[in-house]
């Protein structure tokens, strides 16, 4: 759980230039391509699908990070659990049975984890997180890109980190949500662990995307953890 790593939001890409985006990312050793996945339901908002899940796969050799924002997760679970070893999170009061939901994923071939909305409580979680391979964290209200960070949420990473410490539960925590320049160092120190980069970094207007990935890795250079 050492490594710093980098999640790009597909929603923030440049869909007219898809094709060297993905050539970029690759080039410089992105980790993940973090899918928002919205349902108009769940969250008031609609935008990538399974079909872009399957070009995507079928186009780079980068791992994806589904995140479910939808109702009904278990109906769809079969629908985007396509690319073995995909993360898939989703947001544990969409679920009647979370646990049913994380053996669902990973009897899929994928890796389960959970997502917290910033209204949520780590207690109301907690007893999820045995049983998952990583916990994403929402520094913003979950269904739209530029949105301002919730500046409790660094707390609740915080708290999160030492919990999972203190229980000896090895995961990573995935950070979604206005990681800018000046919020990743402190996201980092708080204990994130994964982050989830759109239009507040990575994709930024203005510059270029290969440069601001580059930044991306200084930042993570800067900080990088020794051991847990
Ligand atoms: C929501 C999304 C957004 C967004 C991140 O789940 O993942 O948080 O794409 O990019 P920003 O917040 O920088 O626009
Ligand atoms: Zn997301």
């Amino acid at each position: 759980m050492g490594r710093l790593q980098n999640s790009v939001s597909m929603m923030c890409a440049d869909f007219i230039d898809l094709k060297s985006s993905l050539d970029t990312f690759s080039r410089k050793g992105v980790d993940y391509l973090h899918i928002d996945i919205m349902d108009g339901h769940y969250v008031p908002n609609f935008t990538l699908g399974p079909d872009f899940c399957a070009r995507l796969s079928a186009h780079s050799a980068i791992p994806l990070d589904i995140h479910l924002m939808i109702e009904n997760v278990d109906l769809f679970v079969p629908t985007f659990s396509r690319a073995r070893g995909s993360l898939i999170s989703f947001h544990p009061d969409a679920s009647r049975h979370p646990l049913r939901t994380i053996d669902l994923i990973r009897a899929s071939g994928c890796r389960p984890g959970i997502a917290i909305d910033p209204a949520m409580s780590l207690e109301t979680v907690k007893a999820m997180l045995f049983d998952v391979d990583f916990v994403l964290v929402m520094t913003v209200s979950p269904g739209y890109a530029g949105q301002k960070l919730i500046p409790r949420t660094l707390e609740k990473i915080a708290e999160l980190k030492t919990w999972l410490k203190k229980q000896g539960i090895a995961i990573p925590i995935e950070v979604d949500g206005n990681v800018s320049w000046e919020n990743l160092p402190r996201m980092i120190l708080a204990g994130g662990d994964i982050f989830v980069t759109g239009t507040s970094s990575v994709f930024e207007s203005g510059a270029l995307l290969g440069d601001s990935l580059d930044r991306i890795s200084r930042i993570f250079a800067e900080h990088e953890r020794s051991g847990a």
